[in-house]
């Protein structure tokens, strides 16, 4: 038996809706993780300060008793975001980060940005205050192709963004291609990625070859094996630029297993089973913990987490859910395709 105890880690990119859904998700991660970066992305989406605060009411009567969960609240960016506002909340420490959705490039992203240029007076505010912007970063002209466009949004919005706004901090979020990674450690400041459990663990042939399988289509959608290799390298290289953001998205199985069904992998219950996978297999245990725990809260100006988190291999394999149940019916779990041997124990 082998154990690996590493500071409680974080999650810096979550999806925990709302009503039923976010009752059944949120003590999945709230088991694990010590704080999380919450999307905004409700319908109708979290845009002010006040839609923050209720929001994170709402998720704190999910927690569990003895979980000392915090969720860390975000702002959806829209065309008539109210600047003041934004900092407001920052500066009361309710609000973390503002997310930027390209209008129509993801789920609810239909109240995002469609030009730049209009929201360029909050992002100035939000560079001045040193307030962190996360950013979808996928174009979303259909004429360019679906595997493309995380490079066309560094190429076409972002590094002019980040010309424009060289103070402006920026944390690409859930990173897909080795384009982003490469674009990533080579910016000089304010620039950092987060990367999925699940970018890490598939490629688009999971997705594709043999039959379509809808729970492992999400977006940006998962690209060919060169760029997994490429986040593989880049997670396990204990550079601080680079964090765990698991991007898990849940959505009811019908909503999924649909001709046409919804973007994200549910990951919450199962990550750091898989990514202890994925960090042993690299021969790297010894940077999980910079990747999951340490790195996160030195971007956002928080310390580590107080606690540990102790994971404990097993010859034989542990087991985990194939679904967890909501009021409203069953979520899959995100099935890694192979054995896990880790367990989470908390101290
Ligand atoms: O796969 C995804 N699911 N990607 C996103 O950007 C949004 C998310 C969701 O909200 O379902
Ligand atoms: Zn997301």
């Amino acid at each position: 038996m082998q154990t690996l105890t590493i500071r409680k880690p974080d999650d810096w990119h979550l999806h925990l809706r709302d009503g039923a859904v976010m009752q059944a998700v949120t003590p999945e991660t709230s088991r694990d993780f010590g704080r999380a970066i919450i999307m905004p992305n409700l319908v109708p989406p979290v845009v002010t300060g006040a839609d923050a605060r209720a929001y994170r009411e709402r998720i704190m009567a999910c927690v569990p008793e003895g979980d000392g969960f915090s969720p860390l609240m975000t702002l959806y960016l829209t065309e008539t975001t109210d600047a003041a506002d934004v900092i407001a909340s920052y500066r009361d420490g309710l609000v973390h980060a503002v997310k930027l959705y390209p209008a129509g490039a993801t789920t609810n992203s239909q109240s995002g940005v469609r030009d730049i240029e209009t929201v360029l007076p909050v992002l100035e505010k939000m560079a001045e205050a040193g307030m962190p912007l996360c950013v979808h970063g996928e174009v979303t002209d259909p004429a360019i192709d679906i595997f493309d466009r995380e490079a066309a949004f560094i190429e076409t919005v972002l590094e002019p963004l980040r010309a424009r706004l060289p103070e402006l901090r920026v944390c690409m979020e859930h990173v897909t291609t080795r384009d982003g990674v490469d674009y990533v450690m080579a910016a000089d400041s304010n620039l950092v990625c987060t990367l999925t459990t699940h970018h890490l663990i598939i490629n688009r042939n999971h997705i594709l070859a043999g039959g379509i399988r809808p729970h492992y289509y999400c977006l940006p959608v998962a690209k060919r094996e060169e760029h997994r290799l490429a986040l593989r390298k880049a997670a396990i290289s204990g550079d601080a630029r680079v964090f765990l953001g698991t991007d898990s998205a849940p959505h009811l199985d019908p909503l999924k297993e649909s001709a046409c069904g919804c973007a994200g992998v549910f990951s919450a219950t199962n990550t750091m089973a898989c990514l202890a996978h994925v960090f042993e297999e690299e021969g790297a245990l010894d940077k999980l913990e910079a990747f999951a725990s340490l790195n996160g809260p030195r971007w956002y100006g928080l310390e580590p987490n107080g606690g540990t988190m102790t994971l404990t291999r097993s010859d034989a394999p542990v087991s985990y859910p194939d679904k967890i149940d909501t009021d409203e019916g069953p979520i899959t779990l995100f099935d890694p395709g192979f054995d896990l041997h880790w367990s989470v124990t908390r101290d």
